[in-house]
Parts: C-alpha cells; structure tokens; sequence
C-alpha cells in the first residue's frame, strides 16, 4: 500500500513538470467577467466555509440566477450564473493555526479577495484544454482592480476542472465535471455548515469510531456518505435532524469523563462513541 501510494506521488509529480515544459497554459486576454460591484445587497450567501489548508474562511455567494440550481445531477447552472467567494485571513495562534470561537468556527479579519466565475454562452474557450464547460474566472481586489486578471486566470480552470493544479492521472476523469465545475455543492443542498469536520458519515460508518473532544468543545459530524444518515444518542440525549449528503451537525461537549453512545437511525450497525476528555495539564 505505502508503495503504491509513493510511486502515484512520483509519476504525478514528473508529470506536472513535463506539461510544464511542453504547454503554455491559455486564457482568455479580456475581462467578460466583471466586478461584481453591490453583490452584497443583491446576492444569496449560500456558505461559509472554514478552510483549513489556506486558513481562510471562505464565503460563497450566488446571484439569482445560480442560486436557482437544483440538486438534481448531472448540476447544470444556468447562463447568466455568477458565483463568488469572499476570502477572509483568520486569526492565528501562536502555532500559526486558526483560532476557533466558541462556536467552533474560524474568526474572519479584513475581506482580502474576491474570486469570481461567470457562465455564458460560449465562454471558456480560451482556456483550450483547460476549458470547464462555459466559465470564466477573475479574482479582485475589494477595491475592484484585479488579483488575478483574466491573462492569469488558467490557474483557476486548471483547478476547477481537475480538483488541483496536477493532471489528470490516465484513466481518472475530470472530477468536477458532474458538478458543472463548481465545488462543495453538496454542501449548498445539504445544510452543511462549513464548520470543520470533528467526524463524518462515510460508506455506512463513522469516521472515526471513537470522537475524542474537550469540555464544552463545539464539534461537527458531517454526512459524506450518499445515503441519509443520522446521529442520535442511545440515551437520548441529542438526535439530529435526518441528514443528506453534505449536512452536517453541531454538538457541544459536556463535562470530562461523558461518554455518549450514538447510532443511526436507519442503519443499526451504525454506531460510534463521543468522549469528553479531561483538558490538557497546563
Ligand atoms: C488549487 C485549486 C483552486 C484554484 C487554483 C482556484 N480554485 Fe476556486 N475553488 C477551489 C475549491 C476547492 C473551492 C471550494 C471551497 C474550498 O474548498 O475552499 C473553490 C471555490 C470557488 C468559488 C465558489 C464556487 C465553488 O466552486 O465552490 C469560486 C467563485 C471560485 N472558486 C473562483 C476561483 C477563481 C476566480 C480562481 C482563480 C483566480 C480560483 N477559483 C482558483 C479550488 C480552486
């Protein structure tokens, strides 16, 4: 297995410097975009999203046109369609990791950028192999100059496309194409929180078995499973809702030394056990 893992890592990385070399990337020279000035007023916030990798929290945003979007796959917006995402700095700890409120959410500084996608008819082709369906991307400043200008925006549909900067591995497949490119939509129909994940719903299982967290420590279940799944003590103490794909739920820890049973409703082998902990020595 660890062999396995080591030579994907190899050939993918000899890959990326070898397109590197043979390709330059193409993107479109103009702006068809445009900044979206006043979306706050005018757009739905769908999300908001704590992303740990680039400490960030990131909040979407779809016009009245995207936000139509059914859940019905394969995901189709329709023309018209701008997504956006806020990007927040949080605040860090000495370690440099994000410091959680007492919700267990990430705490946003100053908004820093605004990345945006737009579908058109016929936009994308400028991206050539890089091309997701009819989007083009361009990320602004909040004062409306670009971050990343069209010219430079191939980066953006190489990812979109893909899920990374990598090529595809030979007999993988553009991962987000079912998605109409657009990630985490199961979170946007799934009342996923954006919260980080403490535990999740995979293939009929909790992942892990055992939740270890401090007192009073809010933590997240998420469902990543594609089946409905809940999570309801044995002792009744908690149920959440019924939970599709994408939804999460928010506890909060009790005092040290709780252990709780939990299960699914609907799937008796489902099972796992929260454990409060006693806080770390000083
Ligand atoms: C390395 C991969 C990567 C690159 C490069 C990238 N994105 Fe994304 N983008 C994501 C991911 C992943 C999400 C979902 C949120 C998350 O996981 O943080 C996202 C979300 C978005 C969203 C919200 C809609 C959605 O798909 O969820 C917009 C709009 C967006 N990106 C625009 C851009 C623009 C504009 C650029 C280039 C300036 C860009 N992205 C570059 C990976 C990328």
């Amino acid at each position: 297995m660890a062999t396995f893992a080591w030579i994907m890592l190899i050939s993918a990385a000899t890959s990326v410097i070898f397109v590197g070399h043979t390709q330059s990337p193409s993107a479109p020279t103009e702006d068809h975009v445009g900044f979206p000035a006043g979306y706050r007023d005018s757009f739905k916030r769908l999300i908001a999203f704590d992303n740990w990798q680039n400490r960030q929290v990131r909040v979407i945003w779809a016009n009245s046109i995207a936000a139509t979007i059914q859940p019905s796959q394969p995901i189709n917006f329709p023309y018209g369609s701008v997504l956006i995402f806020e990007d927040y700095p949080v605040q860090m700890d000495a370690n440099g990791d994000p410091v959680l409120d007492g919700n267990g959410r990430f705490i946003p500084q100053d908004l820093r950028t605004i990345f945006v996608m737009r579908k058109e008819p016929g936009f994308g082709a400028d991206y050539k192999d890089l091309r997701n369906g009819e989007w083009e991307y361009v990320s602004y400043l909040p004062d409306g100059s670009f971050a990343t200008p069209p010219s430079g925006s191939f980066a953006c549909a190489a990812c979109h496309l893909n899920g990374g900067s990598a090529p595809v591995p030979s007999g993988g497949r553009h991962m987000n194409a079912e998605n109409d490119f657009v990630f985490r939509t199961s979170l946007f129909f799934g009342n996923g929180n954006g919260a980080l994940p403490k535990g999740t719903m995979q293939n009929y299982r909790y992942v892990p078995n055992i939740i270890h967290v401090q007192p009073g420590e809010m933590f997240t279940i998420y469902n990543d499973d594609d089946l409905m799944h809940n999570v309801v003590a044995d002792d009744g103490t908690f149920a959440s809702p019924t939970m599709t794909k994408g939804g999460s739920f928010t506890l909060k820890a009790g005092e040290p030394g709780t252990v709780i049973n939990f299960h699914c409703s609907f799937h008796n082998r489902m099972r796992g056990t929260i454990v409060v902990d006693a806080p770390p020595q000083q």
